[in-house]
C-alpha cells in the first residue's frame, strides 16, 4: 500500500503499459507497437519531410485503434487519486491517447503530445483537434504549411518540460506506472525527483516487470496496473483529506 499524508505532493508518470488492459498496444515486448514499424520510418523529422503521407498512414492506423477504447481500472484509479488530492496530483503521461481524459481526469500533462490533435508544420497557429484519418493525402494549411501529428517525435524535444521540472521539484510521491524506463527525459524523472527532494522523497513503480530503472524505486509493486493500481491506496484515508 500507499501511504499518502495531507501534505504529500504526487507526482505520477505513466506509460504505454497503463492502457494496455485497455487494448491499445504497448511499444516494446511481445506484439509491441513498434515491432511491425521502423521508428525512424514513421516517428520523426526524417521521416516526415522523406515521407508525410506514410507518417499520415501511422498516426491514421493509431486513430483508427483508439476508436471504442474505454480505459481501465487503473485509469479509473487515477481520476479518483486526483479527486482526492486536487492540485497535489500531477499527471504526466507518455502516451498520446486520450484514455486517462476519458476516465475522468482533467489536468493531464501530455508531454509527447497527443493522438487526435494535429498542428502546421510552418506556422505558428496552435494545435487543434483533429479526429480524421489522412490515408491517401497529407492535409495543408492556409499558410501552405502541412499538417502534421501533434506528437513529440524522436529527436525533438518533449512538451512542457519546465513545468514537468517544477513538480519533479517538490513531489514527495513519485508514482511510475507501465513504462520501460528506456526513453528519455522520462526515465531520468525517477533520479531527478530524488534527487531534488529536501525531504525524502518515496519512488514507486507499479507494472508486470521491472522497469530498467529498477535500482531507484523503494518498491515495485509487480502486476498488472489494473488490477494493483486500485488496491495501492486507503480510499477512505484519502476522502478523509480529500480537497
Ligand atoms: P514501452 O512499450 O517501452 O513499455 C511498456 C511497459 O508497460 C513495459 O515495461 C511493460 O512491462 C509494461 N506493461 C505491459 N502491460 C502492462 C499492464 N497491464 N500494466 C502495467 N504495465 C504494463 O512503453 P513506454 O515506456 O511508455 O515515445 O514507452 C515510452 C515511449 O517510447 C513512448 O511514449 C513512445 C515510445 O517510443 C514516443 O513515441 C516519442
Amino acid at each position: 500500500m500507499i501511504d499518502i499524508g495531507v501534505s504529500d505532493r504526487v507526482f505520477v508518470l505513466t506509460g504505454a503499459g497503463v492502457s494496455a488492459e485497455s487494448g491499445l498496444p504497448t511499444f516494446r515486448g511481445a506484439g509491441g507497437l513498434w515491432r511491425g514499424y521502423r521508428v525512424e520510418d514513421v516517428a520523426s523529422p526524417v521521416a516526415w519531410a522523406r515521407d508525410p503521407l506514410m507518417v499520415w498512414q501511422f498516426y491514421s492506423m493509431r486513430r483508427k485503434a483508439h476508436r471504442g477504447k474505454q480505459p481501465n481500472p487503473a485509469h479509473l484509479a487515477l481520476a479518483k487519486l486526483e479527486k482526492a488530492l486536487g492540485e497535489r496530483l500531477f499527471l504526466c503521461t507518455q502516451n498520446v491517447d486520450k484514455l486517462h481524459e476519458q476516465a475522468g481526469s482533467r489536468r493531464v500533462v501530455h508531454m509527447h503530445g497527443r493522438l487526435f490533435q494535429s498542428r502546421c508544420d510552418r506556422c505558428d497557429r496552435p494545435p487543434f483537434d483533429d479526429e480524421n484519418c489522412y490515408e491517401d493525402h497529407v492535409p495543408r494549411c492556409d499558410c501552405g504549411g502541412q499538417i502534421r501529428p501533434h506528437i513529440c517525435w524522436f529527436g525533438e524535444m518533449p512538451y512542457e518540460l519546465e513545468r514537468i521540472a517544477r513538480e519533479l521539484e517538490r513531489c514527495t510521491v513519485f508514482m511510475a506506472v507501465g513504462t520501460s524506463g528506456v526513453v528519455y527525459p522520462a526515465a531520468a524523472f525517477v533520479a531527478q525527483a530524488r534527487a531534488s527532494g529536501k525531504q525524502r522523497v518515496r519512488t514507486y513503480y507499479v507494472g508486470p516487470e521491472e522497469p530498467a530503472n529498477r535500482a531507484l524505486f523503494n518498491e515495485c509493486f509487480l502486476g498488472k496496473a489494473g488490477e494493483s493500481l486500485p488496491r495501492l491506496f486507503h480510499w477512505s484515508q484519502l476522502s478523509a483529506i480529500s480537497v
